[in-house]
């Protein structure tokens, strides 16, 4: 018997929900990967995730393997054993790009915030002129805790002191504008799972002219895979072989791509706003607490308190085993405490909303909690 999923709504931290239109994409022919007719497909690809990084550098691309490949070629080409690099440390995925920095042997400063606050801007940027700092690391989008850091400040300190700038926007890229070049980003990954609501197994990548000049000096050995200039061979004008293109995972990504250009970025992004605002005005009514101030808050990824009493794995449970929907749980310092609820891409809408906020709400009263469900779901409906 062939595998046949059940039907889960995918409201987790990703991946997201694919459209229909995405999944008949991938399941197209195969073409060869320097077939003519997959050219210019790919061509149309890059330049519409340079688009939606803000960006006109030329080595955009999606580089094949999930967001933490984008990291590793990212970090494997901008750091020298020795470097001074500050990473700045408020979620789980702040410490994995400082660990990845380590890993190729450069000396990390880590500007640490207790997860669910939000990374200080300041403090990054006296880390950054502490020292000859050669690359500073921060992630845009924090998915283990919500937060969205304020990238402005942080950029033009790196600028002003001759730093490279590297993001991860993992989980902001295609649910929010992007404008990387106009700040100063000279490197950042992303993955296709999140607002691109694509399958995993892509991570779109993006090199400015001076990430790529420190790349070309860089004297470590890059690994085969993410070495730039073997990157530009097939993902620039010559199309030169360098590792077989996943095809069908780019026909998905080149589908996700219509969808977000017939939408139209500022409408996705208010789109992403909106889902989350009425989720909050939900949980509002179930008395279910935000961790993070809307100010500061990721649209697309809402970290909510478990209320005293309330079990982190029968609360998960109900919602998956009873409403079939997908939440996450929590991470790092905050696993047990609170749960994860994306609204990402092709999920962030009304009606996943107010699927979350029953599920929620009967997950409640299951742990003899009372709720007034037809409340919560009337204030997520009436913005
Ligand atoms: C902010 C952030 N960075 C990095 C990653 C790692 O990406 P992946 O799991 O696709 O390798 C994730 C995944 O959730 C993420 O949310």
């Amino acid at each position: 018997m062939p595998f046949e999923p059940p039907e889960v709504l995918l409201l987790g931290p990703g991946p997201s929900p694919t459209s229909v239109v995405v999944q008949r994409a991938q399941s197209l022919p195969l073409l060869g990967h320097l077939d003519p007719a997959f050219v210019p497909l790919l061509d149309q690809v890059q330049a519409r995730l340079r688009i939606l990084f803000g960006t006109t550098n030329a080595l955009t691309l999606p580089i094949a393997g999930t967001g933490t490949a984008g990291m590793e070629a990212l970090v494997a080409n901008l750091v020298t054993r020795g470097d001074r690099v500050v990473v700045g440390v408020h979620g789980v995925f702040g410490q994995r790009f400082a660990e990845a920095v380590r890993r190729r042997a450069g000396v990390v400063v880590e500007v640490r915030a207790d997860f669910g606050t939000a990374l200080a801007p300041d403090a990054v940027v006296r880390a950054i002129e502490a020292g000859p700092t050669s690359l500073c690391c921060v992630v845009h989008a924090e998915t283990s805790t919500g937060v969205l850091t304020d990238l402005a400040p942080i950029a033009s300190a790196a600028r002003a002191a001759g730093a490279l700038f590297a993001v991860d926007c993992v989980t902001s890229l295609a649910g929010m504008e992007l404008a990387f070049d106009q700040l100063g980003v000279d490197a950042a990954f992303s993955g296709t799972q999140k607002c691109l609501s694509a399958p995993p197994g892509l991570s779109p990548v993006t090199f400015s002219p001076r990430a790529l000049a420190k790349a070309a000096s860089n004297p470590d050995p890059v690994p085969f895979y993410f070495d730039t200039k073997l990157l530009t061979g097939y993902f620039g004008p010559d199309r030169a072989y360098h590792y077989t293109a996943p095809i069908s995972m780019i026909y998905a990504l080149a589908a996700a791509l219509d969808l977000v250009f017939e939408e139209g970025l500022a409408a996705r992004a208010a789109r992403h706003r909106d889902a989350a605002a009425a989720l909050r005005r939900g949980l509002a009514v179930l008395g279910l607490e935000p961790l993070v101030p809307t100010a500061y808050a990721t649209p697309m990824l809402t970290t909510i308190r478990y209320p005293v009493g309330i079990d982190d794995r029968a609360f998960r449970g109900h919602v998956r085993n009873v409403h079939c929907i997908e939440i996450g749980g929590g991470l790092g310092s905050l696993a047990g405490k609170v749960f994860r609820v994306g609204l990402m891409g092709h999920g962030a809408r009304l009606p996943n909303v107010l699927r979350a906020l029953a599920a929620f709400g009967d997950a409640l009263t299951a742990a003899g909690v009372r709720v007034d469900l037809a409340a919560a779901l009337a204030a997520a409906r009436t913005g």
